[in-house]
């Protein structure tokens, strides 16, 4: 199956957007035709700064290699390296209904919010469609909050395809499984907006330091806890084995234990986790020509598909 997504250079990730997303559509590269991008022109509607929208395209990819993102398996691209796809955009906006993208929740929070939405975020989801369709995409494993997406996508793809003739492949959404909660650093979901997020690159001590301040409550050493209700135990599980997993649980339900020593394995487990990933990393850093020469050879290979769906389209519409 073609299986397609796109990840927005937003900023560095966190053990939530590795588990509740990127190690999920990693996965997938395996048994599919992989299509995965950097969408550096959808962060064009929060990026304003040139320098860091240059760097935090390239971080995500390094990212994603570091990950288990493999070139041999799937193609890795910067979106803006596919020129057809701002062109096809172009193609469906003209058939997109101004009531579909009004509708939207991204660009209705934001009005509704009273701040001012620019015609980039209000067309946000028919870029997002063009990425689809331009590679007849099958498969788009995407979050909860991206789904609405996919169903503008299809809506408009079904328009295109109802008024001029069969062009487009539609796209099914996969909604990954977030059932894995990852608490923050305070308890509630970790997310950037709440500022209570563990970083998955970095400097170890630094992270360390962050484990360590995670919010705990204020029972007795010897206390018994039920460890489901415990955030710093829901993140322990990520990380640790299954007998690990079962031996913290009866330290919980024992009592005579501190949250410092909990901490203490969080911190150690989740380092052996990703240590395989910051070793790629910073291998990956000392060698950025091999980083650019895979995104070049990745574009090349998109390029292939995009083109012949945008002939495609262009033939359909009456523009060749
Ligand atoms: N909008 C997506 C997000 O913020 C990123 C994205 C852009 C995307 N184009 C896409 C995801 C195409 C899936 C398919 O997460």
């Amino acid at each position: 199956m073609r299986v397609l997504s796109g990840i927005q250079p937003t900023g560095r990730p966190h053990w939530g957007n590795y588990f509740g997303a990127i190690r999920q559509y990693i996965q997938l590269q395996d048994g599919n035709d992989g299509f995965y991008f950097v969408a550096d022109l959808h962060a064009l509607t929060t990026v304003r700064d040139p320098d860091t929208l240059r760097q935090n395209t390239l971080d995500t990819a390094i990212d994603l290699l570091a990950l288990g993102l493999d070139p041999a398996k799937a193609t890795l691209f910067v979106q803006s390296h596919v020129p057809e796809v701002s062109e096809l955009c172009w193609l469906l906006l003209t058939g997109t209904p101004m009531g579909l993208l009004q509708r939207c929740v991204a660009y209705k929070e934001k009005v509704e919010k009273g701040l001012s939405a620019d015609a980039g975020l209000f067309t946000y989801p028919v870029l997002q469609a063009a990425d689809i369709l331009a590679y007849d995409s099958q498969l788009v494993p995407v979050g909860a909050d991206q789904v609405q997406h996919i169903e503008v996508c299809r809506d408009i793809a079904a328009k295109f395809n109802h008024q001029y003739s069969e062009t487009f492949v539609m796209p099914n959404a996969k909604t990954l499984d977030d059932s894995a909660k990852v608490p923050g650093t305070d308890g509630e979901k970790m997310s950037k907006s709440y500022e209570n997020t563990l970083p998955l690159f970095g400097e170890a001590k630094k992270i360390r330091k962050q484990i360590m301040r995670i919010t705990t409550d204020s029972r007795p050493m010897e206390k018994p806890k039920e460890p489901d209700d415990d955030h710093l135990f829901m993140l322990y599980r990520l990380f640790a084995s299954e007998s690990e997993i079962e031996s913290m649980a009866a330290m919980y339900r024992r009592g005579g234990f501190g949250y410092g020593e909990v901490k203490k394995a969080l911190a150690e487990a989740s380092e052996a986790y990703f240590h395989d990933a910051r070793a790629r990393r910073s291998e990956l850093e000392g060698n950025l020509d091999y980083v650019h020469e895979t995104l070049r050879q990745g574009a090349l290979r998109a390029r292939e598909v995009a083109a012949k769906v945008l002939h495609r389209a262009q033939s359909a519409c009456g523009l060749r």
